[in-house]
């Protein structure tokens, strides 16, 4: 066991040790003693205790948590209201599972889901995570429309699942060696401007991939065979892939047009992200089916599936469940992170516009940095070797990371390339707090062009 530093007295990021510390050290030592080599951590670190978005680790180092455990901490770490109630909940129930008999927590969550979520959508199954949900979201759509093809996305993430993997074009690590996958996937490209190839403008971008995916479902051995189109309203893992606002538009016209159910991946992007509950508001879409996922549970394990009373009635009695899902403690917690995430959407335009401005500025300082690109509190630098061949270079990406860990920042990377660096940070965050993580954010940037990133 390492020895637990005590709680940390700063308000900002502080290094006393170069990570990674001897006690990190020790850490993943018995990492690649006990834990199975497919899982991968990135970042060198063990840590010991997180509040708000300071993490701290066992070497006693405190950095700002951009990353949010992967997109979770959108109200930053350990929310005081979320832990009240689920500790509140741990002394009622645990555990009797939504199966064997219904429970206040379960339904509350339901019933406040049916609330915020798009109008139409009203029912709700509560799971365990963002990959489980996915799953879900797909029996009930395959139950719904009596067909059995589905369309994602090269650039898409939707989980880790034999079916979720078979949802994205990224070979690895993904899918590499896991096969044989679902074959009635069909994958389409996205509408990413930076990475069209004959550089439109976004609003032909989208109509361009929404006419090539209706090229796609029209092929003889698909046409009227297309249960879901399934999508991020903005691409996380892909690396923060902002659509031009048509995009959804169109696919919605698609989708209606050929009897195809619209499911929405609200797992990264959703719960307050994007300055907006889900982000498809940004669009002015309504899904058939809403996914849910991560910072809804408040930091405990949480998968969600709403959609419109018919589609989600379709499976019968008894064909969806799972022993936790839904579990009392995690549905108390989501229903405070709710109105956490709530309280604090008002501040994401100030946050949005410090992020935006401080990018902005290392996209003109650096020409490796090929694009910035974001919205609300999600965002990224994707890397180029050159910015007019627009090659990818993920190992800026990695060095960066490196550099942003001995600054103080726990930054992720992204992209279907490897090649950007992600922020993801909570959203309440103080701004002047911000402004110091982009400050060191800047600096950690000009390292690793520079060759110093450690
Ligand atoms: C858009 C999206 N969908 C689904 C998932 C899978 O969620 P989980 O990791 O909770 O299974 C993720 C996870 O990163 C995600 O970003």
């Amino acid at each position: 066991m390492t020895k637990r530093p005590s709680t940390p007295r700063t308000r900002g990021p502080k290094i006393v040790a170069v990570p990674p510390g001897p006690n990190s050290k020790a850490a993943a030592a018995r990492k690649t003693k006990f834990i199975s080599n497919g899982v991968r951590i990135g970042l060198p670190i063990d840590v010991t205790w997180a509040e708000g978005p300071l993490v701290c680790d066992a070497d006693g180092n405190v950095y700002v948590d951009l990353g949010g455990g992967i997109g979770v901490q959108t109200v930053g770490h350990r929310p005081p209201s979320v832990i009240r109630a689920a500790k509140d909940q741990l002394d009622r129930l645990t555990h009797i599972s939504f199966m064997v008999a219904s429970y206040g927590p379960y339904l509350d969550l339901a019933e406040r889901m049916a609330d915020i979520c798009p109008p139409g959508l009203t029912k709700s199954i509560f799971l365990n995570s963002g990959s489980e949900a996915i799953e879900n979201a797909v029996k009930i759509a395959r139950a719904a429309t009596k067909q059995a093809w589905l369309v994602s996305f090269k650039t898409a993430f939707h989980g880790r699942t034999l079916l979720d993997i078979s949802l994205t074009g990224k070979e690895k690590p993904y899918r590499e060696g896991f096969g044989p996958l679902v074959r009635e996937v069909l994958l389409a490209d996205y509408a990413c401007p930076y990475r069209d190839p004959e550089n439109r403008p976004p609003a032909e971008v989208a109509k361009v991939r929404v006419e090539e995916l209706e090229g796609l479902i029209n092929r003889p051995e698909v046409a009227g065979r297309v249960a879901a189109v399934l999508a991020e309203p903005v691409q996380g893992e892909g690396g923060m892939i902002v659509p031009p606002k048509e995009f959804f538009p169109l696919l919605r016209r698609l989708c209606d047009e050929q009897g195809i159910l619209l499911i929405d991946d609200e797992v990264q992007a959703g719960a307050g992200r994007t300055g907006r509950m889900w982000a498809i508001e940004h669009w002015n879409t309504v899904p058939d089916i809403l996914v849910s996922g991560k910072a809804i549970g408040g930091g405990l394990p949480f998968g969600g599936v709403t959609g419109k009373e018919a589609v989600m009635d379709a499976p019968g009695p008894g064909s969806l469940g799972g022993t936790f899902g839904g579990n009392p403690v995690v549905c108390a917690a989501a229903l405070k992170a709710v109105d956490e995430i709530e309280r604090a959407l008002p501040k994401v335009k100030r946050l949005e516009a410090a992020i935006r401005k401080r990018l902005g500025e290392m996209h003109e300082a650096h020409d490796r940095v090929g694009e910035v690109r974001g919205i609300g509190a999600m965002w990224a630098l994707e890397f180029v070797k050159d910015p007019r061949t627009k090659e990818p270079d993920a190992e800026l990406a990695r060095a960066t990371q490196r550099a942003g860990l001995r600054n103080g920042l726990l930054l992720l990377t992204a992209g279907f390339y490897n090649n950007c660096i992600r922020l993801l940070p909570p959203i309440n965050i103080p701004i002047p707090l911000m402004e110091k993580a982009l400050d060191l954010l800047a600096d950690s940037l000009d390292m690793a062009v520079a060759g110093k990133a450690g």
